[in-house]
């Protein structure tokens, strides 16, 4: 109890542990409803004691009292919260994202492809990671290659969905540097609950760095095993669904694998990214995450996956 409560108020993932404004602003609405509404219970409870021990029930039940509690004041507290709601709401959506790093999120089933769009026309690609610089507003823009998804991050902002044929920005900022964990709220399919992210905030000078390194195309492989990896990925065609920029692997249905070796997770968000977990997902993504779209690729012998887990894992 005394952890889910902890979680509760400082985790990765909580909407009650703020970490931007805007997730401060939804917080707060949240602490004003929560302990108002608390309030207007004890209230209402002990005024019904009152009248059931009373000796004067009458009383409690003249126009005079309906009219004043059961009219007048929820029309002046609901009112006066929807005007508090209405402006607050305002105040998130005009966060003004002139000139803010833009980057494309599009929802597909059941991983987010993540791509900084450059103001000199050269974009960079990555999956499943978002990385911001701190202190300053981010755009992103989101939409969905299939189903509908919604993107959440609770400690950063409100939820916003990502609709076919359609475009949603959200701005936000992060306040401090972290880890924040997002995932999808909105129904997309069987492995839907295994569709998260990583929100990396850094301060700009890390931030610039980051990107200067998702940037680049991939390292060749100095190590004779690690190159063994390399043409197994290739000759296995993993390259008609991945990229790995600087090599032929060039396609686009999955996520794009420069540095894959960089992220913190593999399959959004579902496991830790090390040897392991790439070998089991490589051969039994199946098993790992149903209905994803990769097959499994249960061909290679052991040592055959792990020089290919051993090429991946050096993508850094
Ligand atoms: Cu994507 Cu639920």
């Amino acid at each position: 109890m005394g952890t889910v409560l902890h979680d509760l108020l400082t985790g990765m993932q909580s909407a009650l542990a703020p970490a931007g404004p805007n997730a401060a602003a939804i917080a707060s609405l949240t602490w004003i409803m929560f302990v108002g509404g608390g309030l207007i219970f004890v209230f209402v409870m002990s005024f019904l004691a009152w009248a059931l021990w009373s000796e004067r029930r009458g009383w409690f039940a003249g126009r005079g009292i309906v009219i004043a509690g059961g009219i007048v004041f929820p029309l002046v507290t609901l009112s006066a919260l929807l005007v508090f709601g209405l402006l607050l709401a305002r105040d998130i959506v005009a966060r003004p994202s002139d000139g803010a790093l833009t980057i494309a999120v599009t929802g597909e089933q059941f991983w987010w492809r993540v791509r900084y769009v450059g103001n000199d026309g050269r974009d960079v690609d990555t999956a499943n990671e978002i990385h911001v610089p701190v202190g300053e507003p981010v755009k992103l823009v989101l939409t969905t290659a299939d189903v509908i998804h919604s993107l959440w991050i609770p400690t950063l902002a409100g939820k916003l969905d990502m609709i076919p044929g359609e475009t949603n920005t959200l701005v936000f900022q992060a306040d401090r540097p972290g880890v924040y964990r997002g995932q999808c709220t909105e129904y997309c399919g069987a492995a839907h609950a295994l569709m998260a992210f990583d929100v990396v905030a850094h301060p700009a000078d890390a931030f610039a760095a980051w990107l200067e390194g998702q940037a680049r195309p991939a390292a060749d492989p100095g190590i004779p095993f690690i190159s063994r990896g390399r043409e197994l990925f290739l000759a296995a065609g993993c390259g008609a669904c991945h990229a790995v920029r600087g090599t032929p692997a060039d396609g686009r249905l999955g996520p794009d694998l420069t540095h894959i070796g960089s992220r913190r997770t593999i399959a959004a968000g579902s496991f830790p990214n090390n040897k392991g977990t790439l070998a089991g997902w490589i051969a039994s993504s199946q098993h790992l995450k149903p209905n994803n779209r990769m097959p499994d690729f249960n061909v290679f012998a052991g040592e055959e996956l792990r020089a290919i887990a051993a090429y991946l894992e050096s993508l850094k």
